[in-house]
């Protein structure tokens, strides 16, 4: 930022307006248009020149400027607002037949005129209902009972892809409808922070998402990524629109995101091929649908069919089949996981859902199986969440077998027979014996991870061997294993043997935010590593580094500060460094290259899959990285370059399906040499 300040209140007026308005356009290129001009560093950037200046003259400061999107100050409770235009929900189908009799219905009531249609994909999150009075955003309700919702305004505020002041010229009242919802992704994110506090994770998006919007305090609302899609105007005058597909053209015209993924159906033979066709395709979206929205497009249309009490005749929903199946529980074993914390996980007889067999799933914590109340010999209904892990939704009380009981808490660890405890905050029950087997096992396989050391040749079974024989009891201990120790395991050949000396010797040299991230720090998971590691730049500075100046740097906060400190205190650990750094490892961090070298790859995401012949997995996302791209793990509309290796499967069908770019791994590096 070269900025300089403005002299006068007048220079900075119009500062701001030229800034919001550049703002608002990137928005629009970004969210309505789904390209992008400039990078998020650079459109920081501007955001944070609009907030010095906002700061250096308050009284400019306006509700619908870009910097208040950060939320305010905690509220008490939400005021109900009515629906001056009722929110009405609409009827369903589950089958091409019933989709069918709907055509039919919509015939008759148009006297056999032939409607055409629109369909929508139906986003599962939360509607909503947005006011805006001359071009400005003033007010957000939910749904509700469909006549009166809760007033959610300061948390939608806090969405992004919500437009604070619309484009061209809006009528002076409006009022649009959408659905709020949340990324897969973001999720994840979220899920992965509550993991490393300690805190259960959230079941699914659209809970996340509904809860979200109720959560009283907004600043916590804008740390959590919600986005939104509209697709209707509530207040509407039927001679402006001709129909609903101009609506959406509208709607994008003021700079509201409308689905990229509508369409036109000039009959209902065209709209059950848009059913079919999305009945496998929703899988490799990065958000849940529940199904499809078929709308009559022609207002004129609609307007002849009416509405019954419950819901308009014009409009009517198909849902796919749930993903859900019912098994029998067989056993509930409990895992020990490296930091000690107990998780109960249902062993199941093998059904088949949604394409793969289960036979296992998580319960997560106690808590969940005593809600849940889960018991062995019970039958289950699973489901696939986020299309991958399988659920255990409920239990089957009527199916129950006689003389079961609720599932304890154990006493002891299962895996040593240790002291068990629960955690003060939070809801896990850990093993406190820190050399019990199970833990040593955990931390030793997250050390030699493909996310931390990645050591090659290091995967469960060698880490079992090498655990069981005594030769391994912490990370230090593989750094002076011999040959002839490693040669010397059962069932190693000795191509493996080879492989797995030289991924050791080889992991010495990774970056220092590899090693603190595999460390298995309390809170300290690979991005606070990155953080730490890019911050201190060497082990000895973030081992000295005092509780204070931890909490001062961007990112960390006071929880992670204090875990970090307590650990590098301890003596234990203090001896483990000194026995990595003198058993060769390097413990170097490169400077931080984003920002710093060209950004070819600015606003692209790649995915890799397959065996790659030059790089290592996490060897191509730092390439990727480094040249300003996003390396993602799974394929969506929004991936734009494949790189594919040998033995490529899943991952290279869906991209071509989607017409995402497929590289291999010569044309990848043609490219990055081209971009340096
Ligand atoms: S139209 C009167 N379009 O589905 C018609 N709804 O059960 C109003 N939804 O409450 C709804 N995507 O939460 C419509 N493209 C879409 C939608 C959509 C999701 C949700 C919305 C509504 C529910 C209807």
């Amino acid at each position: 930022m070269s900025a300089k300040p403005p002299k006068s209140i007048e220079e900075a007026r119009a500062k701001c307006a030229k800034l919001r308005a550049e703002i608002n356009r990137h928005n629009r290129l970004y969210y309505v248009e789904a390209t992008q001009e400039i990078s998020d560093q650079a459109f920081d950037g501007l955001l944070k020149e609009l907030e010095a200046i906002e700061a250096q003259y308050p009284e400019l400061i306006t509700p619908d400027s870009p910097t208040q999107r950060v939320g305010g100050q905690p509220i008490e409770g939400f005021e109900t607002v009515e629906h001056e235009v009722p929110m009405l929900s609409i009827d369903n189908t589950y089958n091409p037949e019933e989709l069918r009799a709907f055509d039919e219905r919509v015939r008759r009531g148009l006297a056999g005129d032939a409607p055409t249609y629109v369909t929508e994909l139906k986003v599962d999150g939360v509607a909503i209902s947005v006011q805006y009075i001359n071009g400005v955003f003033t007010r957000a309700a939910t749904r509700g009972d469909g006549e009166r919702g809760d007033n959610v305004t300061a948390n939608v505020r806090t969405i992004r892809a919500v437009p604070l002041r619309l484009n061209g010229d809006p009528p002076s009242a409006l009022e649009v409808r959408g659905e709020v919802f949340m990324h897969r992704k973001e999720l994840d994110r979220i899920n992965a922070l509550r993991e490393e506090a300690g805190e259960a994770p959230l079941a699914n998006p659209r809970n996340t998402t509904a809860g979200t919007l109720k959560m009283l305090d907004s600043r916590v609302v804008a740390s959590r990524k919600l986005d939104i899609v509209f697709y209707d105007i509530a207040k509407r005058d039927s001679e402006t629109f001709a129909s609903h597909w101009k609506t959406l053209e509208l709607l994008r015209s003021f700079d509201f995101p409308t689905s990229k993924y509508s369409e036109h159906c000039d009959d209902i033979d065209a709209v059950l091929r848009v059913v079919e066709a999305w009945e496998d395709k929703r899988h490799t979206l990065d958000f849940e649908i529940d199904g499809l929205v078929i709308k009559v497009d022609s207002a004129a249309h609609r307007k002849r069919l009416g509405t019954t009490s419950k819901s308009p005749r014009w409009v009517i929903a198909y849902k796919y089949p749930a993903q859900v199946a019912q098994t029998k529980v067989i056993n509930i074993a409990i895992q020990v996981g490296k930091s000690g914390a107990l998780t109960p996980v249902a062993e199941m007889e093998p059904v088949l859902l949604a394409g793969t067999t289960v036979k296992r799933a998580s319960l997560h914590n106690f808590e969940e199986v005593e809600r849940k109340d889960v018991r062995v010999g019970d039958t289950v209904e699973i489901q696939k969440a986020g299309e991958i892990i399988p659920q255990v939704l409920r239990v089957i009380e009527k199916l129950r077998p006689k003389n079961t009981e609720p599932f304890p808490v154990p006493k002891k660890c299962p895996e040593c027979g240790g002291e068990v405890h629960k955690d003060a905050e939070g809801v896990y029950w850990r093993c406190l014996n820190l050399a019990c087997p199970a833990q040593v096992k955990e931390r030793l396989r997250h050390f030699a991870s493909r996310g931390s050391m990645d050591i090659e040749g290091m995967g469960p079974a060698v880490i079992e061997q090498l655990v069981a024989e005594g030769l391994v009891h912490g990370p230090a201990d593989i750094y002076s294993l011999t040959d002839e120790q490693i040669v010397n395991l059962e069932r190693m050949g000795k191509k493996s043997a080879a492989n797995l000396i030289a991924g050791i010797e080889a992991s010495k040299k990774r970056p220092l935010s590899r090693m603190l991230g595999g460390l298995g720090i309390r809170h300290v998971g690979g991005h606070i590593a990155e953080v730490l590691a890019s911050h201190f730049g060497s082990i000895d500075k973030l081992m000295n580094a005092s509780v204070e100046e931890l909490n001062d740097i961007h990112e960390i906060g006071g929880v992670v500060a204090a875990s970090v400190h307590d650990f590098f205190e301890t003596e234990e650990n203090r001896a483990l460094i000194a026995q990595l750094m003198e058993r060769g490892l390097t413990m170097k961090e490169a400077a931080p290259a984003r920002g710093d070298g060209p950004q070819p790859f600015a606003g692209k995401t790649f995915v890799v899959t397959g065996t790659l012949q030059k790089y290592s997995r996490d060897g191509i996302h730092d390439r990727i990285k480094n040249l300003g791209g996003k390396a993602a793990s799974s394929i969506s509309a929004n991936t734009d370059y494949l790189v594919a290796g040998e033995k490529a499967g899943s991952k290279l069908n869906k991209a071509k399906q989607l017409g995402v770019k497929v590289l291999t791994e010569d044309e990848f590096d043609a490219m990055t040499n081209a971009a340096e």
